[in-house]
């Protein structure tokens, strides 16, 4: 299966949920290629800290030449992180992959960008259009604030896109994991953030875990 991690909005957690989605799908002892389509190579770089701190397992990424249609089926599982300052690259990912998962942050600049990301992925020629799947990241921690489920609200009832449940927070681990070239179940197995990602990681990849 080809997957795109995308948003038109910068900072929703694109790389941050490849990444952690590559190291996973590499310890179910999964075929997983990572593709970096993003000039900012955030990917390339995490994965690179991870490589000098000897990590296992070992992860690599890909550029945007591995868009080609033969290296694409060249995995089990292919993730791609695709920035927005790249357009060809992103159309072109948008053109061939499965389907695309889509961080959304709780706010209604979010909502309103994911409306419009809808839009430019049903612009994309294609035979059918490919499954579109929203959650909800960087969600608050605290339960008295409303903006989470409310953007949740939104995110539910927004027109070509299948909002799925599980929720990542807004959880300082993720920073810190990602910048040692970690997974945040590899930093913090038992915290609150690797719960809710390995939640996550269990209904993107439900073949995986039962
Ligand atoms: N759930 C989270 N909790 C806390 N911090 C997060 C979370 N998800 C992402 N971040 C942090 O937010 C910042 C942006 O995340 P990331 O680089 O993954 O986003 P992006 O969508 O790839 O951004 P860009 O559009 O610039 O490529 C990073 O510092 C990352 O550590
Ligand atoms: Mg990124």
């Amino acid at each position: 299966m080809i997957t795109i991690v995308g948003s038109l909005k910068g900072g929703s957690g694109k790389s941050t949920l490849t990444f952690n989605l590559g190291v996973w799908l590499s310890m179910a002892g999964v075929k997983v290629q990572l593709i970096d389509a993003d000039p900012q190579a955030t990917l390339t770089d995490v994965i690179d800290v991870r490589k000098e701190e000897g990590f296992d397992p070992v992860l690599k990424a890909y550029d945007k030449r591995a868009l080609a249609p033969e290296q694409l089926k060249a995995a089990d599982e292919t993730l791609i992180d695709v920035g927005t300052s790249d357009m060809e690259s992103l159309r072109t990912a948008l053109s061939r992959c499965d389907r695309v998962v889509v961080p959304v942050p709780p706010s209604q600049a979010d909502i309103w960008s994911t409306q419009r990301f809808i839009q430019l992925i049903a612009s994309v020629e294609r035979e059918s259009p490919p499954d579109i799947i929203g959650f909800i990241n960087r969600g608050d921690t605290h339960h008295g604030v409303r903006e989470t489920n409310e953007a949740a609200a939104a995110l539910v009832s927004l027109p070509g896109i299948r909002f799925i449940k599980p929720r990542l927070s807004q959880r300082t681990v993720f920073r810190r994991s990602f910048s040692e070239g970690l997974a945040v179940f590899e930093l913090e197995s038992r915290g609150k953030a690797a719960r809710e990602f390995l939640g996550l990681a269990a209904t993107l990849y439900p073949h995986l875990v039962s």
